[in-house]
């Protein structure tokens, strides 16, 4: 555990995706930390009619919401800017347009201010969230499920990813997604899926589970997907039995992330003799069916689990800022050069900020 150094106190922007965020924290490593303001805009109804997120209204919601977001969550801290320790940002992986335009605000309030500019990587910030709300400790075992990306990781440190597995194919949420398109549902489908499959029969339809019983720790989910399909295109299918495709499917998804994390819990185990937190994070992890059955899991395997609260699960600015907290008091800040960047890897989440180490080019922090 690191020594305690002064709480910091940030001001986070998350523009990645479809929800414009930001929000206020103040805290230490390794947490937890006070959440001052969190104010999300989601942009659901901008998005709906397409039945997806499109990345161009994305960009444009952003740069006419944020300012007054950054405003609100300012006034809703009691703060001002010159109270802050830093300002940070998503600065990937995500949607460029909207990356870019969080960045640069952020970039901007940084020169007005003269506070350091930190830059995150949106994976970390999820990852980290876990400190934020229940002081995890590292080493910990990570399950990253959103709609863009499924991994199980060893989290030894800020920038310190050991990757044990990941989806060869679909993201939990993006199977989330697709099978609500499917079943007819609108977008957002996740949440949409899980309030179905609470009606339905979970043993109505058997539905594959790909790579149940594998060495190491890697997922697919396109399988699950295309059978959903076929039963939907099928000549007997009957709009009647929606809810229990929905409850089929997330069953099917429930039994794979329970043995896909078992297997990583056996490797973590022997890797970190003595640790035991398994951290479950991204907006997957807002789901109740796959936070229970997790929570079972770990209960059997010996693991205690952290989740954080499901509207810290989905995207915020709140894990943005947290995520800059830890940063800030390892001393690692950014440049006003550093660029947006659409892919980034956890396992690249540079320790010394995205180009620089120790300070941003002007000095400060
Ligand atoms: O972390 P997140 O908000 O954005 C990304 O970084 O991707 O995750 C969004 C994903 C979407 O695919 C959404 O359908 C899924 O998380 N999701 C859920 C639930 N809430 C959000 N999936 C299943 N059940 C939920 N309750
Ligand atoms: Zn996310």
């Amino acid at each position: 555990m690191m020594d305690r150094v002064r709480a910091f106190t940030v001001l986070g922007i998350e523009t990645s995706c479809d929800e414009t965020a930001a929000a206020v924290v103040r805290g230490s490593a390794p947490g937890p930390g006070e959440i001052l303001s969190n104010i999300v805009l989601s942009q659901i109804e901008a998005h709906q009619p397409y039945g997806g997120v499109v990345p161009e209204i994305a960009a444009r919601a952003h740069v006419e919401a944020l300012d007054a977001i950054v405003e609100e969550a300012l006034a809703k801290a009691g703060i001002g800017l010159t109270d802050l320790d830093a300002v940070a940002a998503t600065a990937g992986p995500g949607l460029i347009g909207g990356v870019m335009v969080g960045l640069t605000t952020a970039k901007a309030l940084s020169l007005a201010a003269d506070k350091p500019l930190i830059a995150i990587n949106h994976l970390e910030a999820h990852a980290l969230t876990a400190r934020l709300t229940n002081g995890a400790e590292f080493p910990f075992l990570l399950l990253l499920i959103s709609g863009g990306h499924c991994q199980l990781l060893a989290v030894e440190g800020v920038g310190r990813f050991h990757l044990y597995g990941t989806t060869i194919d679909d993201a939990v949420g993006e199977a989330f997604d697709k099978t609500a398109k499917l079943l007819g549902l609108p977008y957002p489908g996740g949440p949409n899926v899980e309030g179905l499959a609470r009606r339905g029969n979970p043993h109505r339809f058997a539905l594959p589970r790909p790579m149940l019983g594998r060495d190491g720790a890697d997922f697919s989910l396109s399988g699950l997907k295309t059978a959903v399909r076929q039963i939907v295109r099928s000549e007997n299918w009957d709009d009647d039995a929606r809810a229990d495709l929905a409850a089929s499917f997330q069953a099917a998804v429930l039994d794979i992330l329970i043995d896909r994390s078992a297997a990583a819990m056996a490797r973590f185990r022997a890797e970190f003799p003595g640790a035991d937190t398994f951290v479950v994070a991204g907006g997957v992890a807002a789901n109740t069916a796959i936070r229970n059955a997790l929570t079972g899991l770990c209960a059997r395997e010996g693991f205690e689990t952290k989740i954080p609260p499901p509207r810290l699960c989905t995207d915020n600015a709140a894990m943005v800022a947290w995520a800059g907290v830890e940063h800030g008091q390892l001393g690692l800040f950014d440049a006003l050069t550093v660029a947006p960047r659409a892919r980034w890897p956890l396992q690249d989440a540079p320790v010394g900020g995205s180009q620089f180490s120790g300070a941003s080019e002007r000095g400060v922090g």
